[in-house]
Parts: structure tokens; sequence; C-alpha cells
């Protein structure tokens, strides 16, 4: 399932690293990004790292035509295709009492809208070639608990919607041979957390997050994104061939833990 991949929102953080680890291992790399530099940086680093075929291609994971016209470009350029990482995403928080319309829809239309329209363009391109292959979502713990600082209404709710078409589309695909399947990173140390913020802001930032993650994580820390890419990595090969509709939580500990003292 790792032969050729197809990782949207590759251009930067969990996905570059998902890009990567799938290089090293020898398989053909597409990145799909809105951010078509960035897809072209990482789309040279995976060719360096061992990747024997590459692909960077711009778009917007929320635009129906861009995500279909990829996987035309990717069928093309790799003959087929093998795993597909539903990655891409956007974090934008709100008080409920105060969260715009339009914040609301970008979130949802990006998290949400954006896998399944790439859960669907994988699918079918899988199923037209009776090959089987692995689908990986990345959700998030806010799928499954509410955050502690709150102002989380979109993102939480797009990434439940996420984990819950996981379920369904699992089951939708099993008969083809297609495993679906979610991945819950837990606090991991990439530009999402810092969007916005420059030279010292975001020094500071990262300073007051890994006090944080020492006080508050289980395993004292922040994940690494190439920690987050070895989980992504065994749910896209073979090693996972009969788990499916399923979540592999990669966190620390967080989820495990509840905030309270009894
Ligand atoms: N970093 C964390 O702590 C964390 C924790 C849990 C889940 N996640 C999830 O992991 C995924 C990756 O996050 P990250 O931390 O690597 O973020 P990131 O900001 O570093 O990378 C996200 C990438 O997605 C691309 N992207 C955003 N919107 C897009 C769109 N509409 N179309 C195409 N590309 C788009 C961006 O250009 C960027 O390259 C997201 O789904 C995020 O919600 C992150």
């Amino acid at each position: 399932m790792t032969e050729a991949v197809v990782i949207t929102g590759g251009g930067s953080g969990i996905g570059r690293a998902i890009a990567l680890r799938v290089a090293k291992a020898g398989g053909s790399v597409a990145v799909l990004d809105r951010d078509l530099e960035r897809a072209q940086d990482v789309e040279r680093e995976c060719w360096e790292a061992g990747s024997p075929r590459t692909l960077a291609v711009g778009g917007d994971v929320s635009s129906e035509d861009d995500v279909s016209g990829a996987f035309d470009r990717v069928a093309e350029a790799f003959g087929g295709v093998d795993g597909v990482v539903a990655n891409a995403g956007i974090e934008v928080n709100g008080h409920i009492a105060e969260l715009g319309l339009s914040t609301w829809r970008r979130v949802i239309d990006t998290n949400l809208t954006g896998t399944f329209l790439t859960v669907q363009a994988a699918a079918r391109r899988m199923r037209s070639d009776d090959r089987g292959g692995s689908i990986v979502c990345v959700s998030s713990p806010s799928a499954f608990v509410g955050f502690a600082g709150g102002s989380n209404a979109a993102y939480g709710s797009s990434k439940g919607g996420v984990s819950a078409l996981v379920r369904a589309a699992a089951l939708d695909l099993a008969p083809d041979g297609i495993r679906v399947n979610g991945l819950v990173p837990g606090a991991t140390d990439t530009p999402m957390l810092y969007f916005g913020l420059d030279g010292d802001e975001r020094e500071a930032e990262r300073r007051r997050l890994r006090t944080l993650a020492e006080a508050q994580i289980p395993l004292a820390r922040m994940a690494d994104p190439g920690e987050v890419a070895n989980a992504a990595f065994w749910l896209l090969s073979r090693e996972s061939s009969y788990v499916t509709g399923s979540h592999l939580v990669c966190d620390g500990g967080l989820m495990a833990k509840s905030a309270n003292d009894f």
C-alpha cells in the first residue's frame, strides 16, 4: 500500500513528514497542497530521500475539480494509487457565541468536505483499478474530547465529522479491499501551532507550549512530526492489513488522562 501514495497538505508539518517517510521506504509520492511552492519543495526532498517518482500538485481540497484533477494527474504519472492520506487541515478558533458563519464554513469546507472529496476520489480510482488500497484520514483528539481551552467548536466539529466519515467509508469500501482508518495525532510541533506568528512571538509560543506539554502530557513533550508519520506509515502499509474503520491514537497519552485530579 506504500508503493504510490498521495498526501494532501503534504507541503508542511505532518503531511511533509509522511511524504518523507514514504519516500525513504522507496514509495512514489504525490504531494497535493494549496501552496504549490511548498509542495514542490517537499517533492524535491522526497526525490533526494530516494523516491523513484514524485509529483507536486497545487490545489484546494475543498474544490471537487482540484481534487479529481489531482487524482487524474497522479494516475497518469504513477499508473495508480495504493495509499492516500487526507491530511490537509486548518484550525481556526472562536467562542461559540462569537464564531462567524464564514469561519465555521471555511473550517468545515477544508477539514471535513476536503476529506470527503479526497476519500471519494481515492475510492473511485482504487475501485476502477481493482487493486485495493489504504486510506488514512487525519483526525484529532478534538473529535473525541473537548479542548480545555475552549473555543474549538468549528475545528472539533470538523474532526468529529472526519472520524464518523472514517467508519462510514470503511464499511462502504471493505468489499473492494480498501481500508480506511483515522489517525489521531496529539500536540505535534508543526507550523500550524504558530500560524500568524513570526520571530520572537513564535519562539515565545514554542516555549509556552513546551512548558504546557511538560506539565500536562503524560510523555511530557509534544510529538515530532516524524513520530506521527511513522504511525501513518503503519496504517498505509500491509502490516496493518486487518485494520479498518479504526483509529490509531498517537498523542503521548493525552486522551488517556483526565485533567481533573479526582
Ligand atoms: N499539529 C498538531 O498538533 C495537530 C494535532 C492533531 C491533528 N492535526 C491535524 O494534522 C493535519 C496536518 O496539520 P499540521 O499540523 O501538519 O499543519 P500545517 O499547517 O503544518 O500543514 C497543513 C498543510 O495543509 C495545507 N492546506 C491547508 N488547507 C488546504 C486546502 N484547503 N487545500 C490544500 N492544502 C491545504 C497547508 O498549505 C499546509 O501545507 C491537519 O489536518 C491538522 O488538523 C494537527
